[in-house]
């Protein structure tokens, strides 16, 4: 399998830290691919018409996108129900806590974009204020999910944001806001999985 890969990304390290979980990192080789907001990329575009990455080609040459459809391909081909529960109350779970931290996510983002890509004249401070609000109240949600217990996918989207925002928002203090998730990530950050897919340094 090939994965179309930024280290940068928390949406590709939440896909790699499910392939270590599950065993299969191994299996996976990885295309650092440049992306921008604004130019096109024709290698990706070929593959993914989205020009997001991460995306997966398999090994029978389909093409794979985004997160969370990687994600239970892997667990599938792992034999299913790992980290994505099969069925009842633990699966909606799951799926639930791993829409809101791909949604907290997707608001930091736009708020990195905003701030990392735009000229400062042109930068929108409503803008930022309002993708940082939702990010805020969905910091304070994910304080109210159960994390515990098995690994699911949901628990693995939750670390892969906390680590994103240390990465880019270092100066956020989500901790002292949410000291329930800080407790909860010392735990996690130091997972074997986590530690093999940290962000770069910069
Ligand atoms: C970042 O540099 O923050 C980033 C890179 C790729 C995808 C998303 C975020």
């Amino acid at each position: 399998m090939k994965l179309r890969h930024n280290p940068a990304s928390p949406y590709v390290r939440k896909v790699m830290v499910v392939a270590h979980e599950l065993g299969l990192a191994g299996r996976i080789e990885l295309l650092n691919t440049a992306v921008s907001p604004v130019e096109v990329n024709a290698t990706l575009a070929a593959e993914n018409p989205l020009m997001k990455i991460p995306a997966l080609v398999t090994d029978d040459g389909q093409v794979l996108f985004d997160s969370p459809v990687i994600c239970e391909y892997l667990d599938n081909l792992s034999g299913g129900g790992k980290v994505f529960p099969s069925a009842g109350k633990a699966r909606w779970t799951a799926l639930r806590q791993q829409a809101l931290g791909d949604g907290i996510l997707d608001a930091l983002i736009l708020c990195r974009y905003e701030i990392a890509a735009r000229p400062e004249d042109k930068r929108f401070a409503g803008w930022t204020d309002g993708q940082m609000k939702k990010a805020h109240q969905g910091l304070a949600a994910l304080e109210r999910e159960d994390l515990s217990g098995p690994r699911t996918i949901g628990a693995i989207t939750a670390g892969c944001t906390l680590g994103y925002l240390d990465f880019r928002f270092p100066n956020d203090g989500w901790r002292q806001r949410h000291p329930k998730l800080a407790e909860w990530y010392r735990g996690v950050e130091a997972l074997p999985s986590m530690q093999a897919t940290k962000p770069p340094a910069s």
